[in-house]
């Protein structure tokens, strides 16, 4: 873009007094982040030679959080205001580099509108802008009757006719960091807030006869800050309005595009029908003809072509082969892998278990730490005991093998393939290959038992 440096500060040292919480602002999530990942993510693409972000209130928390060896970290021990929070990070910063600075509580911003506006950059201060339907908390725009930029006045020392300006500063600029560091030294906080406010190097430049260039952009969320939890929801949703629109523009059916929840990376294959209140968490791929009714939780995980999940089933750690049905009311936790044409029915969990082709685990059963062969049929109620106490072991069952009902397989136990298990045994040997193994107490009938009576008196 240019030969200068790229130098990005974010701005996150600020309590976030609106949000009423313990937790710093910043680390507040979106689509399952923390607000803060979410403006590094676009400083990021920009390639930058340095960022820098200043924290303060909640302190080490939010370094701990984000952990990202790229990024240096400056402390402003006492928030006194934006451009006193960029002064600290002044002396990490590249003398000869542009500055462009992000706040760290507006995580909808794309990289595209920054890269617009550093290329005025070089030499002028380039200020993003945007006009608000109401502009209520936002510093105004205050322009020549020309048009020129001269001045931001921020809500609580506008007079009422400035508070008329819906053109809003949206935090973002960029800089000469040369600049910059001239401006910053002459800031004052005498103000209402009794703040050093980043805003007043505007009415510098000016006066510097260094051009103010401003871009506006168009799009009002792309640049909402967030400062209280209505904030944070209406943020969340167009948030997810934006993924909803990708996967229909995709070819994904949205029973509801309003009841989605993304929180990671979604990947659909052709015809995915996606019914109501769904949550997708961490990295998910969707092969082609995936069927996924209402409200399932999915994470981290992989579901082949063909697969049907029905509704209210979660499914996380777990790689789905082709042409499953899975659900209603289906659990299954990291570790499962089911290779093709099984049927995991309502209340079965399964956990670190591989499942073979055909097989059927249709009713109320827990599955953990087995090698399931192919063809076989678990009945209702099974369970494998895979933990002593201490240690988990492990169990096989081979292929073909009938697992009556109510049947318990106490690990390490080998079910060989088409074996059979009587209904309401307790498995502790192995059972050998293609015969009937059982174990249960005989059944009896004791001929003139009454039941008891309801004593008198
Ligand atoms: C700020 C701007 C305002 C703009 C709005 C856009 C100033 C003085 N005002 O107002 O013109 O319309 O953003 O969203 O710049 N922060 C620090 N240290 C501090 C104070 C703030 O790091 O001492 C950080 C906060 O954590 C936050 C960001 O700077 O991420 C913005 O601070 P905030 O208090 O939210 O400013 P606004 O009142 O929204
Ligand atoms: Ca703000």
């Amino acid at each position: 873009m240019s030969n200068h440096k790229l130098n990005v500060v974010i701005l996150a040292a600020g309590k976030g007094t609106r949000m009423h919480s313990d937790l710093p602002k910043v680390l507040h999530e979106v689509a399952g982040r923390p607000i803060l990942s979410h403006v590094i993510a676009c400083a990021e693409q920009l390639d930058p030679d340095r960022t820098v972000t200043v924290y303060g209130f909640g302190g080490e928390k939010v370094r701990e959080a984000i952990a990202r060896p790229d990024i240096e970290w400056v402390r402003q021990a006492e928030q006194l205001g934006t451009g006193h929070a960029v002064q600290q990070a002044m002396p990490l910063l590249d003398t000869d580099s542009i500055t462009l600075v992000l706040l760290g509580d507006v995580p909808l911003l794309k990289a595209q509108t920054c890269r617009s506006l550093l290329k005025h950059a070089e030499k002028h201060l380039a200020l993003l802008t945007v006009e608000k339907q109401d502009p209520t908390g936002y510093g105004r725009i205050l322009r020549s009757y020309d048009g020129r930029v001269q001045a931001i006045v921020e809500q609580k020392d506008a007079s009422d006719e400035q508070r008329q300006i819906r053109e809003v500063n949206t935090g973002i600029m960029a800089m000469p960091t040369a600049r910059l560091t001239q401006w910053l030294s002459r800031l004052r906080n005498e103000n209402n807030q009794a703040e050093y406010y980043l805003t007043d190097i505007i009415a510098m430049a000016v006066e510097d006869g260094v051009g103010v260039v401003s871009e506006q952009t168009r799009d009002e969320w792309e640049v909402a800050g967030i400062n209280s939890k209505r904030d944070l929801a209406d943020v969340e949703r167009q948030f997810q309005k934006a993924e909803a629109a990708r996967l229909l523009q995709a070819g994904v059916t949205l029973r509801d595009p309003d009841r989605l929840d993304v929180r990671g990376h979604l990947t659909t294959g052709r015809d995915v029908t996606i019914d109501v209140g769904c949550i997708f968490e961490g990295t998910v791929d969707i092969g082609d003809d995936v069927n996924v009714g209402a409200y399932c939780i999915i994470r981290n995980a992989a579901l082949g072509n063909g697969t049907i999940v029905a509704p209210y089933s979660h499914i996380d750690g777990a790689s789905v082969g082709d042409r499953n049905r899975i659900g209603p009311y289906a659990r299954l936790r990291p570790g499962t892998e089911l290779s093709a044409e099984a049927h995991i029915g309502n209340f079965v969990e399964i956990k670190n278990s591989q499942v073979g082709i055909g097989s059927k685990i249709n009713h109320l059963s827990y599955v953990g730490d087995s090698t399931v062969g192919r063809d076989v049929n678990i009945g209702a109620g099974t369970i494998t005991c895979n933990y002593d106490g201490v240690n988990k072991h492990r169990t096989i069952i081979g292929d073909r093998a009938f697992i009556g009902s109510d049947t318990q397989l106490v690990a390490p136990v080998t079910v060989e393939a088409g074996a059979t298990i009587g209904a309401g045994s307790t498995i502790t040997r192995n059972a050998p290959p293609d015969a009937l193994t059982l174990s249960r107490g005989k059944q009896i009938t004791i001929a003139g038992w009454k039941r008891p009576e309801k004593k008198k008196g």
